[in-house]
């Protein structure tokens, strides 16, 4: 960690400027502590993780050993190729050269191979499985990324920092959707665009209610409701397109200048 990458980041509960002492990052005012393992610092820990947060990070780190094999079987078969799928919605983001880019809910890293490669990434997750694949996969393609364990409710990041937010895939059933977006908002600089993809009703009663690893986590789908009330009516360009052959939305808006 260098002194530029400890100026971006904050205490998520406190708002506190952190320091780094013998490689433990540590809030000045009230001594706590947060560590790195597996090439990752933790913001979070497993007992404070409760409701749809809990559940869904326990799911996902059960699945975490298959996610990307499976995304990449079914991407083939329903679209062709996995970077086709992907690319519906990632060609919303504008990432220029030197942009600091941040995925909340970077799962097993798998949008990165696709998005340009001048840029500095950093991603989060709930899930120590996720992350654990997503340093796997980002050190087998060498693609350098800051990863955080974290809730996207709590972002360990100061304001105003990143050129490029985007999620993918989890706040649909986030325990609180309304403070993630806010959270986003955030920690984007002003100017920046904003994108957030989950997927749709259909989505989940097609697929996950019917695939046995998943079906059991996904039996009240009117979870599944595109979130666009809850982006606050001060952004600009608020749209939202429905993609992937209707399984996916996505909802893009730029924060105002
Ligand atoms: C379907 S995966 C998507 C991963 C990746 N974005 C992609 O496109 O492949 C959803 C991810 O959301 C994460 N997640 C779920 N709830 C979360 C929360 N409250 N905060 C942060 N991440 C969360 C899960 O651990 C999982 O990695």
């Amino acid at each position: 960690m260098n002194d530029e990458m400890l100026d971006l980041l904050q205490d998520p509960y406190t708002q506190d400027r952190l320091e780094l002492r013998n490689g433990i990052l540590i809030n000045p005012s009230n001594g706590r502590q947060y560590f790195c393992a597996n090439e990752y610092y933790s913001f979070v820990n497993d007992e404070e993780i409760i409701g749809n947060n809990k559940k869904y990070s326990s799911l996902y780190d059960k699945i975490a050993w298959i996610y990307n094999l499976a995304n990449r079987i079914y991407f083939f078969f329903k679209f062709g190729n996995e970077y086709k799928a992907r690319s519906e919605y990632l060609k919303e983001l504008e990432i220029n050269n030197g942009d600091k880019v941040l995925e909340v809910s970077i799962g097993t890293g798998d949008n990165l191979p696709y998005l340009n490669h001048n840029s500095y990434f950093y991603g989060i997750d709930i899930s120590k499985g996720m992350l654990k694949m997503a340093v796997k996969h980002l050190n087998k393609w060498k693609i350098p990324a800051y990863l955080f364990r974290c809730q996207a409710e709590k972002l360990p990041f100061q304001d105003n920092t990143f050129d490029v937010v985007f999620h993918i895939g989890g706040i649909n059933y986030f325990n609180d959707k309304q403070n993630a977006i806010y959270e986003m908002i955030r920690v984007a600089k002003p100017g920046t665009k904003i994108m957030i993809v989950d997927e749709t009703e259909k989505c989940i009663s097609e697929i996950y209610q019917k695939n046995p690893f998943s079906k059991a986590y996904y039996q009240d789908k009117n979870e599944a409701i595109i979130p666009l009330e809850l982006v606050p009516s001060t952004m600009e360009d608020i749209s939202v397109n429905i993609v992937n052959d209707g399984l996916f939305y996505c909802i893009t808006f730029r924060k105002p200048i």
